[in-house]
C-alpha cells in the first residue's frame, strides 16, 4: 500500500476539487493506496496539523465546487518561506526541511496541483530528491508542456459571458467597452474570450500595442456607422516601448498587475472622441463552479496522476498533448513558460475575423466598405 500526499498551490482555479476527488477515488478504489491531504500548498508540510488522511467521505459532493478543500497559498514557497522565530517573522529557505518531512511522513509521492509557480517549486524540490508528480492548473493556461490547464476553460467561459453582456450595453449607449481580463504575462484568456465574444480589439502581452492603432480601428467602425466597440484586454498587455502596468503590491508587497484597461479606456475617450467605460472582471474568473470541460480534464488528470503514483513514476507532470492525456518530464518541461504564439493559429484566427490586435491596422473589407 502506497502513501500519497496531495496539495494545491498558487491561485485557485475551478476544477481543483474535481482533480483531488479523482486522485482519491482512483488511489483508494483501484489501487488500494492511502491519500493524505496537505493543507495550504507546501506550507502544510511544515505544520503539525498540516497533513491528514483523505477518504471517500472527504471528497463526496465536491465535484461541482470551486475553490479547493485543501486550501491554497499564493505565497508559501519553501525556498523563501515566512517562518515565525519567537516574536520575529523571517524569510528562510526551508526546502531541505520539506524534503525531509516528506520522508518522515513516509510519503511515496506528493501530487502537486499547481501553476507555473507551484510546479516551478516542484521542479526545484525534485532536483533535491523530493518524489513529486505534477498536475497543471491555472486559469492563465501558461504552463509549458500541456495544451490545457485545469481552470482555463471556466475562466474563458466567464470572460466570454462578460463580453456578451457588455456587447448589448455598448450597442445601446454607442460606447466603447473595455474588459480587462486576467492571465498575467500570457494572453490566452483575452485572446480566446475575445474571439468567442466578438471583440473588435484584443490586446495581449505577447503583442505590444499602439494607442493610435486602437483608435484607428474604433474610428473606422464609427465611419461605417457602427458607434460601439468591444475591447478584450489582458491585464499584462502594454503599449509599445512601455512595460506591464502594476497596481500597488499586496500585503507582502508582491506586485499585482492591473490598470491597463483603465489607461486604454481613457486614451480611447480622449483620442477617438468616443465615450468609453472599463470593467475589470478580476477574481470572478477564478471563482465558482467549474465548466463540464474542466471537470472532465481534472478527472482525467487526477486519474493518470494516481496511476503514476501507483507505478512510482515520480518527477512526471500529467499533460494534454494532441488532445490525449499523457505525462512529461517535469524538470525539463518547467524550464520554460508558455505564451500565446504571435504567428500562431489563435492570432491568425483573430486577424482573419478583422479583429485588431493593437500592433497594426489591417485592411478588412467588412470595415472599409
Ligand atoms: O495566476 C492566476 C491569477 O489569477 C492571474 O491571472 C492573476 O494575475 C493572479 O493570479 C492574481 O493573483 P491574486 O489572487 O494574488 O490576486
Amino acid at each position: 500500500m502506497k502513501r500519497i500526499g496531495i496539495l494545491t498551490g498558487g491561485g485557485d482555479a475551478p476544477g481543483l476539487n474535481a482533480a483531488i476527488r479523482a486522485v482519491v477515488k482512483t488511489s483508494l478504489g483501484i489501487f488500494d493506496n492511502q491519500v493524505f491531504g496537505i493543507r495550504n500548498g507546501y506550507q502544510g508540510l511544515m505544520e503539525d496539523e498540516g497533513v491528514y488522511p483523505l477518504d471517500y467521505q472527504a471528497v463526496r459532493g465536491i465535484l461541482p465546487q470551486g475553490g479547493t478543500i485543501l486550501g491554497a497559498a499564493s505565497r508559501g514557497n519553501p525556498f523563501a518561506m515566512d517562518v515565525n522565530l519567537g516574536d520575529e517573522m523571517v524569510t528562510k529557505d526551508v526546502s531541505d526541511d520539506v524534503v525531509q518531512r516528506i520522508e518522515e511522513l513516509r510519503l511515496d509521492s506528493v501530487i502537486a496541483i499547481g501553476g507555473d509557480g507551484t510546479l516551478g517549486i516542484a521542479r526545484d524540490l525534485i532536483a533535491k530528491g523530493a518524489p513529486i508528480i505534477g498536475i497543471p492548473k491555472t486559469i492563465d493556461n501558461d504552463v509549458n508542456g500541456t495544451e490545457m490547464t485545469i481552470g482555463f476553460d471556466t475562466a474563458v467561459g466567464m470572460a466570454t459571458d462578460a463580453l456578451d453582456r457588455l456587447h448589448t450595453t455598448a450597442q445601446a449607449h454607442h460606447r466603447v467597452m473595455v474588459l480587462e481580463l486576467m492571465g498575467r504575462h500570457a494572453g490566452f484568456i483575452a485572446l480566446m474570450a475575445g474571439v468567442s465574444g466578438g471583440a473588435d480589439v484584443i490586446l495581449i502581452p505577447e503583442i505590444p500595442f499602439k494607442f493610435e492603432v486602437v483608435c484607428q480601428k474604433i474610428e473606422a467602425r464609427v465611419k461605417r456607422g457602427t458607434h460601439f466597440s468591444l475591447l478584450s484586454v489582458s491585464e499584462g498587455a502594454f503599449p509599445e516601448g512601455g512595460g506591464a502596468i502594476y497596481q500597488d503590491g499586496d500585503a507582502d508587497g508582491a506586485p499585482k498587475l492591473g490598470g491597463v484597461g483603465d489607461q486604454v479606456s481613457k486614451r480611447v475617450s480622449e483620442g477617438c472622441g468616443v465615450e468609453s467605460r472599463v470593467t475589470v472582471l478580476g477574481h470572478l474568473q477564478r471563482g465558482g463552479s467549474p465548466s463540464a470541460y474542466d471537470r472532465w480534464l481534472a478527472s482525467r488528470f487526477g486519474t493518470i496522476a494516481a496511476q503514476l503514483a501507483e507505478e512510482g513514476r515520480v518527477g512526471r507532470m500529467v499533460a494534454l498533448r494532441s488532445g490525449q492525456v499523457t505525462h512529461v518530464d517535469l524538470i525539463k518541461t518547467l524550464q520554460a513558460s508558455k505564451q500565446v504564439e504571435v504567428e500562431g493559429a489563435g492570432v491568425q484566427t483573430a486577424r482573419g475575423l478583422g479583429i485588431c490586435m493593437g500592433d497594426r491596422y489591417d485592411y478588412h473589407r467588412e470595415v472599409e466598405e
